[in-house]
């Protein structure tokens, strides 16, 4: 060998260098190619170009993740798994990353590396461990309600396909008066709902670890493309100042008899990626994409994902990710410049604002009619929300939306992840789960064999 061989030192250093940071949550995924068209006009709620005429179509990427796990981890994992949008508009990318259940754990985003970091490995075992992850659950008792949901079958969906998907945080949406409602955003799978049982979801992680994965690219390959319909549900600013809980707290439902699901459109897939690096590892998806006429609401988990997505994502890809084909947007214009890997520089367009040039961005008058002013008051200060009512609709949940095939299965998924946990973390978690229903407790004592 002699350092004349040019080829082997640019295939080797290439090769050197081929992995870039899995995402610090969301790490294991796959996605597709498809279409989002309008089937009802919601211009009332909405000035977003995208919902301006029933029957336009606008290209989306789509990717489906799991949470927990690493990059190579298997796919029917008991974990929520997300599901994640991008409309690439006429006004820019619109992102809706969303997750297959319709709450969350938390309502703090401060919480949510301490949350992570619990349900990852252990700092020294690098294990899994259940007692952290216990002890986090337990010490949060928002966390119940969604964990009502985590560890019934939804849990484990039977792939990407058969699961709903929800924007789970609370948006504003504003029409072209410049009138603004809250909103939140459904897409309900058009297959129907599918989920695994704990023990072939357990039996599939050794049989097809990437099962979910290959069902989706099979169906597209086949041309059974799944499709989603799109719905909102709203509220107005008089409802939520009189609303009888927080609707800017992610481990709330909106009760659709007061708030009722409304049709907007359909999401298809029918395009799988070419390239699974350049198409879906390297999408950049994130809940601070937004187009005119759709805003965030005073949520306090969005106001935190609104700072950590663009900026894992400057990590993860480089500060031009937005240049990488997937993420680029259908017309740029905007005056960020040079920096690593610029490969579309805008070549000899303005780089100020204001300018006199003909190509200046001239969008102001439409975001500003987008963007009223709104009216804020009040004393500011730093405070701890987890005592917000964390019961009532988990409570409503265990009654209510599941039957007793449900409840029979939640008990022993919550009973069988509790057994690894050691028993003062057990004790906490029937506390917290008596709160919930007297029942529930004493089923989850008998399956753990406590007193
Ligand atoms: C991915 C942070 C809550 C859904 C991510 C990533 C980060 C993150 C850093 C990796 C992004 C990347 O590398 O491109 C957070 C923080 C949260 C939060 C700080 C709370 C404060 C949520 C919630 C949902 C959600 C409530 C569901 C509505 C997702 C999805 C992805 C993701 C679907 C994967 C996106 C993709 O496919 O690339 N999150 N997250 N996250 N998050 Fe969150």
């Amino acid at each position: 060998m002699l350092l004349e061989d040019t080829e082997f030192i640019d295939e080797m250093a290439h090769f050197d260098r081929e992995r870039i940071p899995e995402r610090v949550v969301h790490a294991k995924g796959g996605g597709a190619f498809g279409y989002f068209e309008v089937t009802n006009d919601i211009t009332r709620y909405c000035a977003a170009s995208l919902f301006s005429r029933v029957g336009d179509r606008t290209r989306i990427a789509v990717r489906f993740s799991t949470v927990a796990g690493e990059s190579g981890s298997p796919d029917t994992a008991r974990d929520p798994r997300g599901f994640a949008i991008k409309f690439y508009t006429q006004e820019g990318n619109w992102d809706l990353v969303g997750n297959n259940l319709p709450v969350f754990f938390i309502r703090d985003s401060i919480l949510f590396p301490s949350f992570i970091h619990s349900q990852k490995r252990h700092p020294s075992t690098f294990l899994h461990d259940a007692d952290m992850q216990w002890d986090f659950f337990t010490s949060r008792p928002e966390v119940t309600h969604m964990l009502l949901y985590l560890f019934s079958d939804r849990g484990t969906p039977d792939g990407f396909r058969f699961m709903h998907g929800f924007g789970v945080n609370t948006f504003k949406l504003i029409n072209a008066t410049g009138h603004h409602v809250y909103c939140k955003f459904h897409y309900l799978s058009n297959q129907g709902l599918r989920n695994l049982t704990a023990k072939v979801a357990r039996q599939l992680q050794v049989d097809d670890p990437d099962y979910s994965l290959r069902d989706l690219y099979n169906a597209i390959k086949s041309k059974k493309y799944p499709s989603w319909t799109l719905y909102i549900q709203v509220m107005t600013e008089a409802q939520a100042l009189n609303s009888s809980f927080n609707p800017f707290d992610d481990t709330k439902l909106w009760p659709e008899d007061v708030y009722p699901l409304i049709p907007v459109g359909r999401l298809v897939l029918n395009e799988n990626p070419t390239n699974y690096f350049q198409d879906i590892e390297q999408i950049a998806l994130s809940p601070s994409r937004m187009v005119p006429g759709i805003k965030p609401s005073p949520d306090r988990m969005l106001q935190g994902r609104l700072f950590s997505y663009p900026d894992t994502q400057r990590y993860r890809l480089g500060p031009n990710f937005l240049q990488i084909p997937v993420n680029c947007p259908l017309h740029v214009r905007n005056y960020q410049r040079d920096g690593p890997m610029s490969y579309n520089n805008q070549g000899d367009s303005t780089v100020y604002h204001p300018n006199s040039a003909a190509d200046s961005l001239n969008v102001s008058e439409r975001a500003g009619v987008l963007s009223p002013a709104y009216f804020v008051n009040g004393d500011v200060s730093k405070y701890d929300n987890g005592g917000e009512d964390n019961f009532s609709q988990a409570a409503n949940h265990y009654q209510n939306v599941l039957d007793e095939g449900g409840r029979v299965n939640l008990v022993k998924n919550l009973g069988s992840a509790l057994s690894s946990a050691s028993e003062m973390y057990q004790r906490r978690a029937l506390d917290m789960f008596g709160n919930v229903s007297p029942d529930l407790k004493a089923r989850l004592q008998r399956k753990l064999g406590l007193q």
